[in-house]
């Protein structure tokens, strides 16, 4: 039973949950561990090997490198191309703010651009008027599950020979054209973060590229800048995956497919009971993409209000970002101000994202539905 004040809710609905995912897999992880304490194979071991091996065949990708997070996976994969001082990065203002964050760590400039007001997603229409002479590379990120239009965005990169980093972070198993996210990057990133579609049970994250150069570079900064023990190429990082992440990667990567199309269902479900419930806006999805919804964004002039209504209710949502990046207090010395990117401004004050995950019953998705037309009503 849930209870706010006076009000007592017998349904509860959590944003997240993740025990019907791990019921599938704690008892194999379990053992594995023991084995793992047993052998003492901590750092690179074999569990982060066989990871980064079908990690790349889900990905349709030569190469995968296991990395500690996803802002680290961003930032050698800028550093493996050789991007820093000097340097532009196009990047969506609407997103995480690690996306920005890996850029300002390399030492380049990020370039902020709004969104598709219908996908949330940056478009060759924001893209190319921020085209500079010091551009160097993008960063298209699949927000909230749903894949940019790569196949302009590619396009337009080769016109201006730029470099394309995937920010897959919210995408994983999620595809354009037939072809997964994350491979269609000259290298791309990705985050295990344990919310994420594939998470991990601590902070994780890997790169993606076919490119046998990029790979080295990505192998060797991510090791200290060393590829032989003690001796030192280049200023690197300490930003290895984890093996026990590896291990419980190693354990779920099997059923991803299994648990995005069950967020799809959920996510199909709310599509079909809010249809016509006109104060909100539902998610739109471009026909040629298979989106994995990480979230199920909506959004409604009166957020706040409907956000604590639904928590009266006991249903749990968050908002998907509740500041623009632009006007965040980290990134003043960029020097924007409001009004510079109004979509994701007016994304910023109006979405909110509803419960979605693996295990959510019909029932709870019915009573989340239910309520937010009564909360119009
Ligand atoms: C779009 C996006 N980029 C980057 C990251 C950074 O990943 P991490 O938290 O693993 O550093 C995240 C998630 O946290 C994300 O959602």
């Amino acid at each position: 039973m849930f209870s706010l004040g006076h009000y007592t809710s017998y349904m509860q609905v959590p944003f997240i949950s993740f025990k019907s995912a791990h019921d599938k897999i704690s008892k194999e992880l379990l053992e594995k561990y023991s084995a793992l304490i047993e052998k003492g194979d901590f750092i690179l071991g074999e569990e982060v090997k066989k990871f980064e091996r079908e990690y790349a065949h889900f990905s349709q990708t030569k190469y995968c490198i296991g990395i500690s997070n996803g802002l680290d996976a961003l930032k050698i994969s800028l550093r493996a191309l050789g991007i820093g001082s000097g340097d532009e990065v196009i990047v969506p203002a609407h997103t995480y703010i690690a996306s920005i964050f890996a850029i300002l760590e390399v030492g380049a400039t990020p370039i902020l651009v709004d969104p598709d007001r219908e996908t949330y997603n940056i478009t060759v229409a924001t893209i190319a008027p921020a085209i500079s002479g010091k551009t160097r590379a993008i960063i298209p990120v699949h927000l909230y599950g749903q894949p940019c239009d790569m196949e302009d965005i590619q396009k337009l990169a080769t016109v201006h020979s730029l470099k394309i980093v995937e920010d897959n972070a919210q995408a994983q198993g999620a595809s354009y054209r037939g072809k997964k996210t994350g491979s269609f990057g000259h290298i791309n990133a990705t985050s295990f973060y344990p919310s994420k579609n594939l998470g991990a049970m601590g902070d994780a994250g890997a790169i993606t590229t076919d490119d046998e150069g990029l790979y080295q570079a990505a192998q060797t900064l991510r090791n200290m800048g060393s590829e032989i023990k003690y001796y030192h190429e280049v200023i690197g990082y300490n930003a290895r995956l984890d093996t026990l992440q590896a291990s419980v990667l190693n354990s779920k990567l099997p059923y991803l497919s299994e648990w995005n199309y069950q967020r799809h269902k959920v996510a199909s479900k709310y599509l079909k009971n809010l249809k016509d419930c006109t104060s909100v806006s539902l998610p739109k999805t471009i026909p040629y993409a298979e989106h994995v919804y990480h979230l199920f964004v909506i959004r409604h002039s009166d957020r706040e209000k409907l956000q604590h209504y639904l928590l009266q209710h006991g249903i749990q949502t968050l908002i998907h970002y509740p500041v623009a990046t632009h006007l965040q207090p980290a990134l003043r010395h960029l020097g924007y101000k409001k009004g510079d990117l109004p979509v994701t401004e007016e994304i910023t004050e109006t979405c909110l994202s509803l419960p979605i995950f693996p295990g959510l019953s019909d029932e709870q998705i019915n009573f989340v539905s239910e309520k937010i037309i009564a909360f119009d009503k």
